[in-house]
């Protein structure tokens, strides 16, 4: 018996106490009598608005930012794995080499260690530089676990993360024994990883055992019923002061009076912080067009000596949302970069139909933000000219910039409040058409939330790339998928994505969108079930073949159109033409699966 207390105690110790801390940046205060302590199983989401002191918190844990008052104990046993922000390789050193140098360990333990994130003998031997992005964060990742630690602090880890790396880090934390706080701004990512959630609000900090979207709707929940409450001690309070304006004269009522007004002393209503503001973010309107924006041809992309992916044909119409999805380092980025004129195309063309003007938010103008400037003066630089004041008072007030922000320099904002300035700046801009690369890095979940909503309802076009699946989700319309030198449009939804996705990851083989629609063939079913779904097989075969013909002929008679008038340029026919052709493709995909299937 006691050694089961002893094994519980064990179990939970305390890692880190944090205890009336007070943390000030000039006169702004992001820490007022905040506590909160740490155990040594917990799993905890951080989670916070935009500028609200997460990442300040934590640089308090690793001692890099000093308090101002109270204490924050780390307890010996306690050691912590950071997950930094800068890169501690040099690009030249091979993977295994840096692991070793770095941590002191043995290859054997390294590769153990490592093969967790999927790096096996190739990726050990190879050099850190030629990896992308996602490889290289998990030998950060490697690095960190090879420490040893029991607490690890991700300081928003899943930035720049392609959605494989992603889904293996919520993998390997789903099953990591040690504790560990997570900042994030990923809903997703933190209910599937998390168990406690740690909310930094109003300069305070509370701890709940709950997950992320239970404590959401706790948090929902206690705010009613302070509302119900407060509600109910006022019409108490105004009932007695009746009882107290109309009797209080009277000599015969006088001690029950005053026994009412000390009633009225002793009642309390609970202290409602203020609500935090709204984001509500408006795009201003652009004028709604059909037909193609956007059309690739055989094009090429990459760079002179190496060629990332060829043989790119497709269409986007006005007023499509698409995501382009793929692992990090497949060309994303390259053939958005290629789309803005960044870099040339290799080989092969696209065109712009007429009035389209581009807008881009990439990464790299976060970095470029002149530090000197102050958030109004940023704004006003970047708005299409003759912006009148109010409406950018308008739009910094959509990001929640607002009276004295406006005057806040650049050099001190966090983050996520850099993110909110360029994505406010862009939208100065009035473009009809959005090139966005990761828009949703950095911003915390209502503003995420917000921008999500108001580029759904926006007329304009939308290409965008994106590891937050909640985000994508609300946004696309359509999907391009970049994946081993090809990039070509995905036939299904968003989430039949993802499952393909999670699929590969399990080691499970692909099951495609369109499958999913069929009868299932597993195989220990009865022979009955197998000739069921045979048949069905079958007939879904022939109706493919009759759709397939309809289809070839469509294309057929656009194609003669075509040829009959040579000097003619018909808009719709072109648009139509590349719709039959990506339909067709579509429907031989399944056949030829269906095939398969039928004789295996
Ligand atoms: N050196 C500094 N001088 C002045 N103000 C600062 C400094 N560093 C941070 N701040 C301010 O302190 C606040 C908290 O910053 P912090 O980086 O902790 O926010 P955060 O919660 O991590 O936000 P995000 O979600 O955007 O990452 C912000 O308003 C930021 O502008
Ligand atoms: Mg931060």
């Amino acid at each position: 018996m006691y050694a089961g207390i002893d094994n519980e105690r064990k179990q939970m110790s305390t890692l880190i106490q944090v205890m009336n801390v007070e943390k000030l940046y000039g006169n702004q205060e992001i820490l007022k009598d905040a506590s909160t302590v740490i155990n040594s199983n917990q799993k905890i989401g951080v989670i916070g608005r935009n500028g609200a002191g997460k990442s300040t918190l934590f640089k308090i844990i690793i001692g890099e930012e000093d308090i101002d008052d109270g204490t924050v104990r780390i307890h010996p046993d306690t050691r912590i794995g950071y997950l930094e922000q800068h890169d501690p390789y040099t690009p030249e050193d091979t993977v295994l080499d840096f692991l070793q140098s770095y941590t002191q360990k043995e290859s054997w333990e390294c590769g153990k260690v490592a093969a967790q994130f999927q790096l096996y003998e190739k990726e050990l031997e190879a050099k850190i530089k030629g990896l992308s992005g996602g490889y290289q964060m998990r030998v950060k990742l490697t690095a960190m676990l090879l420490k040893e630690p029991n607490i690890l602090l991700l300081d928003e880890p899943t930035n720049f993360l392609d959605l494989s790396t992603l889904l293996l880090l919520e993998k390997f934390l789903r099953g990591y024994k040690g504790a560990f706080m997570i900042i994030s701004h990923d809903r997703e990512f933190l209910e599937r990883t998390c168990t406690s959630t740690l909310d930094v609000e109003h300069r305070q900090l509370s701890m709940h055992a709950l997950s992320l979207g239970k404590y959401l709707e706790f948090k929902q929940q206690q705010l009613e019923m302070n509302l119900k409450q407060n509600e109910q001690v006022e019409k108490k309070r105004q009932q007695l002061q009746q009882f107290v304006d109309r009797f209080g004269a009277k000599n015969t009522k006088a001690t029950q009076a005053r026994s009412k007004e000390k009633q009225i002393s002793r009642l309390q209503t609970i202290e409602i912080k203020t609500p935090l503001r709204k984001v509500r973010i408006n795009i201003p309107k652009v004028e709604p067009r059909k037909g193609p924006a956007i059309e690739i041809k055989d094009m090429t992309i990459g760079y002179p000596e190496k060629t990332v992916a060829k043989d790119i044909s497709f269409t986007i119409n006005h007023g499509e949302k698409i995501a382009i999805v793929g692992d990090n380092g497949q060309g994303k980025t390259t053939l958005l970069k290629t789309l803005v004129e960044d870099i040339p195309s290799l080989q092969g063309s696209f065109r712009f139909f007429a009035h389209m003007d581009i807008g881009y938010y990439a990464q790299h103008v976060l970095r470029k933000l002149n530090n000197e400037l102050s958030i109004y003066e940023y704004l006003d630089s970047i708005a299409i000219e003759n912006t009148p004041r109010e409406k950018i008072l308008q739009m910094a007030g959509s990001f929640l910039f607002r009276d004295d922000d406006l005057n806040k320099k650049i050099s001190v904002l966090s983050g996520g409040e850099k993110a909110r300035l360029c994505m406010a700046g862009l939208l100065l801009q009035k473009h009809n058409c959005l090139f966005l690369d990761e828009p949703s890095n950095h911003l915390d979940f209502e503003t995420v939330e917000a921008l999500a909503d108001a580029l759904r309802h926006f007329e304009g076009t939308v290409l965008f790339v994106s590891h937050n699946r909640a985000f994508a989700r609300v946004v696309a319309t359509g999907i391009v998928e970049v994946k081993q030198g090809e990039v070509r449009r995905y036939y299904g939804n968003y989430d039949n994505y993802l499952e393909d996705l999670e699929r590969q990851i399990d080691g499970k083989p692909q099951d495609s969108a369109q499958e999913k629609e069929l009868p299932k063939t597993s195989k220990p079913q009865k022979k009955q079930i197998d000739i069921h779904a045979h048949r069905a097989l079958q007939k879904r075969l022939r109706k493919l073949e009759k759709q397939i013909a309809d289809t070839e002929q469509q294309k057929k008679d656009l194609f003669q159109w075509f040829e009959d008038n040579p000097t003619i340029y018909d808009e719709e026919k072109t648009q139509h033409y590349q719709q039959v052709t990506e339909e067709l493709d579509h429907l031989e995909e399944q056949w030829l699966e269906i095939q398969e299937e039928l004789s295996s």
